[in-house]
């Protein structure tokens, strides 16, 4: 599919008023996206879990316009409240999506959104907001459109998320998704998320994530300052070889249920990310002592208890402790008297993998 594909007709019979809701939640990746190309194209494709509890629900409410002005009318509104200081990011996601879906226009809107998760968790919610508020415009595509089919509806919104921001892409549908064109991952794309196709070995169908939020205070480096790092970065070129190569491993692992080689994978992808950002210029520091003290806590008790625990860190300081079902109890209980102490006001999230964007009727 190219670009084109993804053009609405300008003809649509418009309707008059209505409302749509969605519920799209976070993922976590496992081979880390990491630097980017306009417009909102990886340099080199990513994996991650799609998660459950954390989600993020948005209603958007549409009433056609009496006279079609230029420009976009929204307002938006978070847990109840107006967001004016939102608006700039809505406003540049409508700008780079009015060419694929220009009966935005000729509407205004309103668009209310409430996370799961508490909102300075530290938790990005730009996946989980974007990934919504493209599914209610698809649905609003599909009322103006009903002859779409049901992949064009998912592919498109995964089209639309990815504008909004990169990983957004990676929470439509699936509880594996690849984004990034790779050779081993039929349909995969640079233009969307795809569901990983290959059979998925039992072990990693209900995989755990905790979630631990040792930093809830604001990003050191938003995502797009870190993407830009890449430009430029002396270890670049060799980071994106090694992002496709560890796909390859990657699909191997979760055919086969290797779960030690599936640790190495995702903690080596972990702190080559903040790799990265160490050696980019600026440099960056993103992880915190007690995200350290953590990680040796974690592999402690590996080795005493054989465990598969593991973990992965986004860009910043909070640590998602991977781990099989069967492990739970035993790890709950780790984390509660062990790591709790590490984390902000002892706040962690319990969450686990998922299956992608529901529609909320
Ligand atoms: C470290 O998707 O937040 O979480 O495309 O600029 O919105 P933008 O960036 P974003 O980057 C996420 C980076 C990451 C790794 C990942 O999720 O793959």
């Amino acid at each position: 599919m190219t670009t084109e594909n993804f053009i609405a007709s300008s003809s649509l019979a418009l309707i008059t008023s209505g409302s749509t809701t969605w519920k799209t939640p976070s993922n976590i990746a496992l081979v880390k996206y990491w630097g980017k190309r306009d417009p909102q194209l990886p340099e080199n494709p990513s994996i991650s879990f799609t998660l459950n509890n954390c989600h993020t629900i948005t209603t958007l409410s549409f009433e056609k316009k009496e006279n079609l002005a230029s420009d976009f009318e929204f307002k938006i509104v978070f847990e109840g409240e107006e967001k004016p200081s939102f608006q700039p990011k809505i406003q540049k996601f409508f700008e780079r999506i009015v060419a694929y879906v220009p009966f935005i226009k000729a509407y205004k809107f309103v668009i209310s959104s409430e996370n799961s998760f508490p909102h300075s968790s530290g938790i990005a919610s730009s996946a989980s907001g974007m990934s919504a508020i493209s599914m209610c415009l698809m649905q609003l595509e599909k009322m103006l459109d009903p002859s779409i089919t049901e992949e064009y509806f998912y592919k498109k919104a995964s089209f639309l998320a990815r504008l909004g921001s990169g990983s957004a892409c990676r929470s439509i549908k699936g509880e594996l998704v690849v984004w990034g064109a790779h050779k081993d991952i039929e349909g995969s794309s640079d233009l969307f998320g795809v569901p990983f196709s290959s059979e998925v070995a039992p072990i990693f169908k209900n995989y755990q994530d905790t979630v631990l939020l040792v930093d809830k205070g604001e990003k050191q480096v938003s995502s797009t300052v870190g993407h830009d790092l890449m430009h430029g970065h002396p270890y670049a070129k060799n980071r994106f070889a090694q992002a496709v190569d560890n796909i390859s491993k990657m699909k191997n692992v979760l055919e086969k249920g290797a779960v030690k080689e599936f640790i190495e994978l995702v903690e080596s992808e972990a702190l080559t990310l903040h790799a990265m950002m160490m050696t980019s210029q600026p440099y960056f520091i993103l992880m915190k002592p007690n995200t350290l003290e953590i990680i040796q806590k974690i592999w402690s008790y590996r080795a005493a208890n054989n465990s598969n625990i593991c973990f992965t860190l986004d860009a910043g300081a909070n640590v998602h402790i991977l781990y099989p079902k069967v492990e739970k109890e035993a790890i709950h209980r780790f984390i509660e008297e062990e790591l709790s102490v590490y984390c902000q006001n002892a706040h962690y999230i319990h969450d686990e993998v998922g299956e992608g964007a529901q529609e909320i009727k």
